[in-house]
């Protein structure tokens, strides 16, 4: 039966600011989210029971892995099952605020839908995606997107490309929930939203994020990592998402053969495309 290989990109936050707490226990962002050529990769297969297999222990093979859920809610908003063969070749590390699973999730849609012949539009495969988790939908972007809400409202935006970054990330994860939990809205100092608005307006990109304070508060140890970072040469570090992993600029001399470190550049993609 026909099959599927897919790239499956990973993503960072340039600047993310948490601008409320909502009534549904989840907050309101305004985030730059990126795309990066940090790939796990997907093959999906028509077949004739659900099977997910993955390279990675970590990540659960049953129905709460949020690429098999992806596949089920593509399933019932085309009104039959689609039993599926999914793999993933994990190269993203899990808890690391990188969207790995969502990510994957997205691909699963994305994929399903060309095996299938287009039968939803790219607005309805965003949709299906926001319904999976808050960072799913913005797969659907081009690659860079303003985002506001939950995560899950984007406008696109353009950056150039070619920017190499680094990703550094200790051996240890952190849960989204958890570093979400122990934000407190009173201690942000992060920019005001017209502030970023203006620095926008002015081609410049914020680079913060309103999440390393709890994430630091969760694991003093990442506090220290940062600046060990910041000493190694990097121009400029921030953690990425809710952690545990942290987007460098420039060049830096990191000895630590405990880290996890990948070299990627920003990536964009075509409007019905991916990547
Ligand atoms: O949407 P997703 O399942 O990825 O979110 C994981 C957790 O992160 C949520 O259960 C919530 O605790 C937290 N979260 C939040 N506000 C957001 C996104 C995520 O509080 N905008």
């Amino acid at each position: 039966m026909a099959d599927l290989t897919l790239l499956s990109p990973a993503k960072i936050n340039l600047f993310l600011k948490i601008v409320s707490k909502r009534s549904d226990g989840y907050h309101n962002l305004y985030s730059l989210f990126k795309t990066v050529s940090l790939f796990d990769r997907l093959t999906i297969n028509l077949s004739k029971k659900d099977r997910i297999t993955t390279t990675n222990s970590e990540i659960p093979c049953d129905s709460s892995n949020l690429a098999l859920r992806a596949a089920h809610l593509f399933a019932k908003n085309y009104g039959k099952p689609i039993p599926l063969d999914i793999h993933i070749e994990k190269n993203i590390p899990v808890e690391a605020g990188l969207g790995g699973g969502s990510s994957n999730a997205a691909t699963v849609l994305f994929g399903l839908n060309e095996l299938l012949m287009r039968p939803f539009s790219n607005d309805q495969l965003k949709e299906m995606g926001s319904h999976l988790g808050s960072d799913v939908a913005f797969f659907f972007s081009k690659g860079c997107a303003l985002c506001k809400e939950k995560g899950d409202v984007f406008q696109d935006f353009d950056l150039v490309d070619s920017t190499e970054i680094t990703l550094v990330k200790p051996h240890y994860g952190l849960k989204t929930p958890d570093v979400y939990k122990a934000f407190q809205l009173q201690e942000s100092t992060s920019p005001s939203l017209p502030e970023i608005e203006n620095e926008l307006n002015l081609q410049k990109i914020p680079f913060f994020n309103d999440l390393e304070k709890p994430a630091f508060f969760l694991k003093p140890e990442m506090r220290i990592l940062k600046e060990k970072i910041e000493q190694s040469g990097f121009k400029a570090v921030l953690m990425s998402g809710s952690g545990s992993s942290f987007i460098c600029l420039g060049e830096g001399l990191l000895l630590d053969s405990d880290l996890w470190r990948a070299k990627c550049r920003f990536i964009s993609r075509s409007e019905n495309g991916w990547y």
